[in-house]
Parts: C-alpha cells; structure tokens; sequence
C-alpha cells in the first residue's frame, strides 16, 4: 500500500474529495497526510473528518513536503491554479513524486522549472486530465491507432458547460470566484478550466502533434473580464486540420465534452454525457455504437473497464483509472501511460498561444 499526502481539498472544495474517492477505488493508496487548506483549523476539520492523525495535519505544503518528504510515496495538489506551481515545487525540492491537477501551471516558465526539476530527481510528476481514463476514450486511441478511420482529415472538439451563464462569481460561489480572477486562475477563466481538457484530449487521441493555432476568446456575460467562450482553428503535423469549441457560458449545457475525428476510412464520436458508447462510422457502411464491454473493447482499452457492461462507470473511475497507472508506475518501476508534467507543459503552452492570438484578432501562432 503507497502512502500519499494531500495539498488542497478542504471543507467545500470540490475536486478534492473525487480525488481521494478514486484513489480509494484502486486500493493501492492510503491518504496518511495533508494540507488540505491555507487555515490550519479547516485543515484539522477535514484531518478529522478522514481519521488522520493530528501530528501529520500541516499549516502549510512547504513543512508539510519538509516533515514528510521521507515518509509518503505521492503527494496530490488539488489546490487552486496559483497554488499548484509552489506547490508541486515543494514537494519535488523534498523528494516527493507528485500528482497534480490542470490547468498545471500559470506559465510555461514555471512548468518548464517543474519538468527539468522531476527529471533531475528522477521523480514522477503527473496531471490528472481525467478524460483521458475513460475506457472508451481509450478504445478511441487504439482505434485511431490500428488504423480503423485511416489518415485522419479533420478533429472536432467540443467542451461547453452552462454553469457560468451568469455572473456567479459576483455572488461570493467560491469556485466561481477564483477561476474569474486572473491573479488566482492564470489569466483564463474556462481555456484553462475545460478548454486544457480538450487540448490533451486531441493528441492523446489521435497521436496529431499541434502545429499551429488561431484563437478568439471572448467574454459573453456582461461584467466578465476573462474568457467565458472561445474558438480555436487548429493545424497539425500531418497537414490534418480542426476546430475546438469551449465554454462555460453555454447556457443550460452541463458536461457536454465531444471528440469527433474523421479519416478516409471513417469517423468516431464520442459524449461524455454518454461515456460508454462510442460511434464509428466506416465509409459508405452503416454507422455503429460500440458498447463499453468485452464484445467490443480492444484489448488496450479492456483494463480500463471495471464494471459489466450496461453498468454505467463514471467519471471517478475515469480518474481512478488515470491514479491507477501513476501508482503501478511507483510499484512496478516500469512506465505505465499516464498524463505527465511535460503534458502539462504543453497545455500551458497551449493557453499562452491561444491568449496571444486572441490579443492580435485570432492571428495564427506557431507552436514552436
Ligand atoms: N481534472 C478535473 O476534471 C478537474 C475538475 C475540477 C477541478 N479541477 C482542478 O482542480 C483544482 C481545484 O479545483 P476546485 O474546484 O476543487 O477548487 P476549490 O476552490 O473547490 O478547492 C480548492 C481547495 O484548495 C485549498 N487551497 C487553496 N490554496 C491552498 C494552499 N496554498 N494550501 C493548501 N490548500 C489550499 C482551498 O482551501 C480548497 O480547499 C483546480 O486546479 C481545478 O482546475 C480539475
């Protein structure tokens, strides 16, 4: 059993809890520490509510990672954007294998510093892009792969919620209020909250590597300063091209997250909102849904499936799914795939081109 410590995920934080949730799923990992707020007595509240001992509740990540660092195998930073890059830095400083959530970092500096300082400590450093464990998104990938729609022609990617159609950080909605304000969420409101979704979800898929971008962010409720809605045309190495859509001010979406992709072959489609079907539509044959289950998953994408098919999984176990290769990577030793640091890096690199090509009127920037 791994020994993890938790940085962020207090009483009412939101992700937190789904973070501890799936690594109990898996059973590999036992939560033995935390910091899971910058008020040592909401810390000692949500210690106590999880059964941990007083003297492993910390006022701070720093003395945390200080007085920990020989004792637990991972530490999860679940905090808000701005507190990641201190964070994850601390632990890395004190030797301690780190799983972060995205957006990773505010800059690409920082998460360049995050990258180079794992790799010389030869330590793991992973973000939680949570859609990449569902077991048909991987389905997707392998298809991609064998080559079931052929040389990939267009990507369409979507992610609209509804939840900030209204100005709810004006209300005192905690998780409203720190993703609206630049100094705390890094300059982007939903590019980074649901937009950084969709930017590892395309290569992680296709195996395309971005090449260049236009991007126009906008602001659709009236009082918002950062970006509530964008559009970026999207170009790869391959010559292939795409367009993703996100947005928060979706009104009356939820979780609509949608990846369609089409080949010379065919195409494939696949909603979060209806995880465990995925639609491929072979040329000139009728289209079909494939069903999360043994008849139909490739062997790549079966050990993602946990439950019988018809028996709807989910996204904690997409998110256990993503731990569970993170943790048999520190057991076993050998590399198993999950989203790194240097994705992380990519993503933030990612925002940054979409906010310059927004700033110059949706001009194309290179990737590099
Ligand atoms: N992977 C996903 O699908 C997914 C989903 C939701 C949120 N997120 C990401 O998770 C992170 C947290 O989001 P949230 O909605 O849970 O936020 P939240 O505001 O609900 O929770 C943040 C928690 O971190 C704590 N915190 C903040 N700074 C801290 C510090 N310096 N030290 C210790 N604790 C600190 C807060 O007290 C709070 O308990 C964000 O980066 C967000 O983008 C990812």
């Amino acid at each position: 059993m791994l020994k993890y410590a938790m940085i962020g995920g207090g009483p009412g934080a939101f992700v937190g809890a789904v973070h501890r949730n799936a690594l109990a799923l898996n059973g590999q990992a036992e939560l033995v520490a935390g910091c899971f707020s910058r008020d040592l007595d909401k810390t000692r509240a949500t210690g106590a509510e999880l059964g941990l001992d007083e003297d492993r509740l910390y006022a701070t990540p720093e003395e945390l990672a200080r007085l920990e660092g020989g004792d637990i195998d991972f530490a999860v930073v679940v905090t808000s954007n701005e507190a990641h890059y201190p964070n994850v830095k601390a632990c890395l400083e004190n030797n301690i294998h780190v799983m972060c959530d995205k957006p990773f970092t505010h800059t690409s500096a920082q998460a360049g510093e995050l990258v180079r300082l794992a790799r010389e400590r030869d330590l793991l450093l992973g973000v939680t892009y949570t859609y990449a464990g569902y077991p048909m998104v991987r389905q997707m990938r392998e298809m991609i792969a064998r080559g079931d729609i052929g040389e990939i022609r267009f990507v369409n990617a979507e992610y609209p919620q509804g939840w900030l159609a209204e100005l709810l950080e004006a209300t005192g909605h905690v998780q409203a209020g720190w993703r609206a304000d630049p100094a705390r969420s890094g300059g982007t409101l939903s590019l980074g909250d649901v937009g950084s979704h969709i930017e590892y979800l395309v290569p992680h898929v296709t195996g395309l590597t971005l090449t260049r971008l236009a991007a126009r962010l906008d602001s659709l409720v009236e009082g918002r300063t950062l970006d509530d809605n964008g559009v970026v045309l999207t170009e790869y190495d391959s010559g292939a091209r795409g367009v993703y859509w996100y947005s928060q001010a979706a009104t009356g979406t939820v979780n609509g997250l949608r990846l369609r992709v089409f080949g010379d072959k065919g195409g494939l489609e696949w909603f979060q909102e209806d995880q465990d079907h995925l639609r491929f539509m072979p040329l000139n044959e009728p289209p079909r849904i494939l069903v999360r289950g043994p008849a139909d998953l490739l062997p790549g994408a079966m050990p993602y499936s946990h439950t019988p098919a018809g028996h709807p999984e989910g996204w904690l176990m997409a998110f256990a799914n993503i731990y569970r290769a993170f943790c048999d990577t520190l057991i076993t030793g050998a590399v198993v795939d999950f989203p790194t640091g240097g994705d992380g890096l990519r993503g933030v690199r990612f925002i940054e081109a979409c906010l310059e090509s927004s700033r110059r009127d949706a001009a194309w920037v290179n990737m590099g």
